[in-house]
């Protein structure tokens, strides 16, 4: 069976104040709606489509980048939930399968739900995602009888009876494409909200002799972000996921409440994670590394072995091969070091590529920017960098090439050669005593 997804993505979301759609804010450096696009990617659709309106090209673009043939129809005016899915209605015309409705700012369920929520589809023409609510406020009320569900009665449109009920819709809703559309053409505005509701659906599926049910799953799950605040905790319940995950897989966390996730970041078994350490988008950790406190990560590669940090910084394009050292305050940006290599202090290596056994000394700089270009330095193996060495690219220092602290060096250094290229030091005998003698005189005639 082949499925579509329809991510209802047009909302302003009021209660964010923000300038930016709400499902572009991001939990774990993702946007709302790239959460809700990977739990539905899950079940392979073969169609995914985005309903926006507000914000509608910066949407398309946040849901192209992450899923390129995500496909992208207009709910110009926002007419409610059955009025923001008709607009997919052209864009399936030509589709044979299910369709699974997700919102954009819904970003927490789980993969393993909607496989659930298919598996009840072969015998059920609709399906909805309900759930136990703690506290089901203003929540649509799922009104079963046995494991039928009978209709879905929005909290306004409630009676003091219905609203009694705990058993909520999440919104997630799956049906044949067939049957969803021919349903929503029946829907009406006849409300106390004057919108076409998606939920009416359920009523008028079981008036025309069709059957429907109910899957549920943990309230989490079905967690919706409509304020700061509500972001805030979606981020927190993300982290403490995460964490728990790590945990579980065998990554070592020295203070787990410290430690951000980004929503890929990949950590093998027997990695270490100090303290107070971020990852942000595309980081993967192989099994056996270590990453010490503070240090940031984003867009790189740590190989078994490796050490980073405390205090280092990992910039997209760093990849570290097995046994690399990167220690305190070095930063790396687009650079791959080899295995063994090192770079204990204060350095910065950007567009660069290190040999293997490579010791790069303190202080070390490449000045891969002209002010215009980028360039790149290329240091073969086992290759000595002195202290304190500028290297201007683009350069070469060859293998096994050693260049003496402080050397500014512009021209490459061949294979075993040692470059100097710094003033030459001179020794004045007794002259600093002299010198200091006079400046202390003249300060003394001043008074
Ligand atoms: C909806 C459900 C309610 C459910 C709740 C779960 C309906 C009628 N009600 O209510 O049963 O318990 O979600 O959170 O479906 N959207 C559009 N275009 C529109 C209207 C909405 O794209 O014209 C999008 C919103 O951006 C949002 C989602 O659909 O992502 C849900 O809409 P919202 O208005 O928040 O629905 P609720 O009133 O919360
Ligand atoms: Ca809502």
């Amino acid at each position: 069976m082949s499925i579509a997804l329809v991510i209802l993505a047009a909302g302003k979301g009021t209660r964010m104040q923000s300038d930016l759609p709400k499902v572009l804010h991001k939990v774990a450096d993702a946007p709302l709606l790239v959460h809700a696009m990977k739990s539905g990617e899950a079940l392979e659709p073969s169609r995914i489509i985005v309903v926006a309106g507000h914000g509608a090209d910066l949407v398309a673009k946040a849901a192209q980048d992450w899923q390129p043939a995500a496909q992208i129809v207009l709910q110009e005016e926002q007419l409610g939930t059955g009025h923001a899915v008709d607009q997919a209605r052209d864009a399936l015309a030509d589709f044979d399968g299910d369709v699974i409705v997700l919102y954009g700012d819904t970003p927490f369920i789980r993969p393993e739900t909607l496989e659930t929520m298919i598996k009840a589809r072969a015998s059920n023409d609709v399906v909805v995602l309900g759930f136990e609510a703690a506290d089901p406020g203003r929540y649509g009320r799922l009104v079963m009888e046995g494991q039928t569900l009978d209709k879905i009665i929005e909290y306004k449109d409630a009676t003091d009876e219905e609203r009694l009920i705990t058993l909520c819709n999440s919104g997630v809703i799956c049906a044949s494409r067939d049957t969803l559309f021919d349903l929503l053409t029946a829907v009406d505005n006849a409300n106390s909200s004057g919108e076409y509701y998606l939920t009416d659906i359920i009523g008028l599926a079981r008036s025309r002799g069709l059957s429907a049910t109910a899957v549920t799953c943990a309230e989490v799950e079905t967690m919706g972000i409509n304020s700061r605040t509500e972001l805030a905790m979606a981020e927190a319940t993300f982290q403490s996921r995460m964490r728990a995950e790590a945990l579980e897989i065998g990554v070592g966390l020295t203070a787990p409440d410290t430690v951000h996730f980004s929503h890929d970041t990949v950590l093998g078994r027997d990695a270490t994670v100090e303290q107070f350490v971020v990852f942000g988008p595309g980081v993967t950790v192989e099994s056996g590394a270590r990453i010490r406190a503070f240090s940031h990560l984003e867009g790189c590669h740590v190989s078994q072995g490796a050490s980073v940090g405390p205090y280092a910084r990992l910039r997209p394009g760093a990849y570290l091969a097995e046994n690399v050292h990167v220690g305190n305050f070095v930063e790396i940006k687009n650079a791959i070091l080899d295995e063994g290599a090192k770079a204990g202090h204060l350095t910065y290596l950007g567009d660069a590529h290190i040999g293997a056994g490579t010791n790069i000394g303190a202080g070390t700089i490449t000045c891969n920017y002209d002010g215009v270009m980028k360039h790149r330095t290329e240091v073969g193996r086992d290759a000595f960098i002195g202290s304190n060495t500028m290297l201007v690219a683009p350069v070469r220092v060859g293998n096994s090439a050693l260049t003496a602290s402080g050397s500014v060096i512009t021209m490459d250094v061949p294979d075993t050669a040692l470059a100097l290229a710094r003033a030459k030091q001179v020794n004045k005998p007794g002259l600093a005593t002299k010198l200091f003698d006079k400046l202390k005189s003249i300060k003394a005639k001043k008074g």
